[in-house]
């Protein structure tokens, strides 16, 4: 029966990757429910670095079936040189699921990302550019391709005539670009439809079926809380549901059968592309977070914006999520800082505000309220328990479980699956 939900809770690029591919070993299956090749997953086995975008972390662990779930939007492209980069060093990806009602990215929405970004100007929201955006506006708009649809030429060409009838108007009119022709982009589909098929199931019924199995099925959240398309900070967010309610939409599994709900917590705060982000830093502080925590994006290679933790935050993804547990990441990070601040609350026109404002105008003026917490000097990347950390390093800990709402049942001192104190255990 245990299923777990694994997700980011805060804007993405807490260290999923390497938490999901440290539970890999122990779990049937790993899911993802939401999202594309928009994520950048890093895990490092051993002297191994995998970056990984439209596949499951899971796909790295043998005994564990990755699953591409209904929720998922799948670039072809993109899953096939993913799954061949895989083979080429020998990882064995041939258990991969991929749901068939999964949306398909299509070229022409790779497209319309791009020219939107252009057109927005200084209003952009600084997408990934992998057509995510667009082939969710399709699904919810009823014109989008499924997985399936490779399968039923005939069906594929009248659908993606629908989509391009109103598309070619838009890229000619108003982007000043050149029509799309519907064959061309049938073609491409189809060329990929044979390399897929050994991949596409009923991934719902095998879920469910794993479940009453008592297999142990893990969701693995790409993006954040705070890009939740609902939950977020909108518009400056993703266009899915990476929050814990998206596994059960995403995966086509009854919110009853989730036991956990586990929140991948950075121990300070990074974001890409634009948008509000209260704590971040323009000083040599951010600097060397960025440097120090290596945070370039994985997906797009942009310098990640760097602030400090974010407990105001935190405590909302503990609520929107339902969150049993965190897992802290990235605290080795914090080495070598003599007092680190932690924001507690936010000051929004002269009033303090312990939580985080709906209201997306009182969040832009939202300023931090720091309070400072001791640092620590010692290289913390070997300690294996909890009591082999420095005091303050410890108190630092105890401080954010505190103000963050959910008990740190793992703690993160280094990229490799090693490089992890564990507290509570997840199974
Ligand atoms: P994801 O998108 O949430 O999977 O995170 P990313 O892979 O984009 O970014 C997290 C980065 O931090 C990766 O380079 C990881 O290898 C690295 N990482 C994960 N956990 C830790 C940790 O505890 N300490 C350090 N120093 N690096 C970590
Ligand atoms: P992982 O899974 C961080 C951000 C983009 C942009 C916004 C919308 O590695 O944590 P999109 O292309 O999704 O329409 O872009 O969301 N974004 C991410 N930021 N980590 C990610 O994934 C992200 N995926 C999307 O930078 O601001
Ligand atoms: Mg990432």
């Amino acid at each position: 029966m245990p299923a777990l939900v694994l997700l980011g809770a805060q804007w993405g690029d807490e260290g999923k990757g390497k938490a999901t591919d440290l539970l890999g070993g122990s779990v049937d299956y790993v899911v993802r429910y939401q999202g594309g090749n928009n994520a950048g997953h890093t895990v490092v086995v051993g002297d191994q670095k995998y970056a990984l975008h439209l596949l499951p972390s899971g796909i790295l662990s043998p005994g564990c079936t990755p699953v591409i779930g209904n929720g998922v939007v799948v670039d072809p492209s993109v899953l096939l040189s993913e799954l061949s980069g895989l083979n080429e060093r020998g990882v064995d990806t041939s258990k991969l699921l991929i749901s068939g009602n999964a949306h398909i990215i299509t070229p022409y929405n790779v497209t319309v990302d791009k020219v939107t970004e252009r057109f927005l100007g200084k209003r952009k929201i600084g997408t990934t550019g992998r057509g995510i955006g667009p082939t969710y506006a399709d699904k919810i708009n009823r014109v989008g391709i499924r997985v399936q649809d490779l399968y039923d030429e005939s069906i594929l060409t009248q659908k993606v005539e629908a989509a391009l009838d109103v598309k070619n108007q838009i890229l000619t009119k108003l982007y000043n670009r050149r029509a799309i022709a519907v064959s061309q982009v049938v073609e491409e589909l189809l060329g990929y439809a044979e390399q897929i098929k050994p991949y596409v199931a009923d991934t719902v019924l095998v879920l469910n079926q794993a479940l009453e199995d008592d297999k142990v099925v893990l969701f693995e959240g790409g993006q954040g809380t705070l890009l939740d398309i609902d939950h977020g900070t909108y518009p400056f967010v993703t266009s899915s549901n990476p929050t814990a309610g998206g596994a059960c939409t995403g995966a086509g599994v009854g919110p009853t059968k989730i036991s956990r709900v586990i929140g991948i917590l950075k121990a300070y705060t990074t974001r890409v592309g634009a948008g509000p982000f209260p704590t971040e830093l323009f000083d040599e502080d951010g600097e060397a977070l960025r440097r120090i925590g290596g945070e370039r994006g994985v997906t797009t290679g942009r310098d990640r914006r760097c602030g400090w933790f974010d407990a105001v935050i935190a405590r909302y993804a503990t609520r929107v999520n339902g969150l049993t547990d965190f897992f802290l990441t990235k605290l080795d990070v914090l080495t070598g800082w003599e007092q680190i601040p932690v924001c507690v609350a936010y000051e929004i026109d002269g009033r303090r505000v312990e939580e985080l404002p709906y209201s997306q105008t009182d969040f832009h003026h939202a300023k931090p309220v720091y309070e400072m917490l001791p640092g620590w000097s010692e290289d913390i990347s070997k300690a294996k328990s909890f009591s082999d950390l420095p005091k303050n390093a410890q108190n630092y800990v105890k401080a954010l479980e505190e103000m963050s709402g959910a008990p740190i049942s793992a703690i993160g001192v280094g990229p490799g699956r090693d490089e992890t104190i564990e507290i509570n255990s997840f199974l």
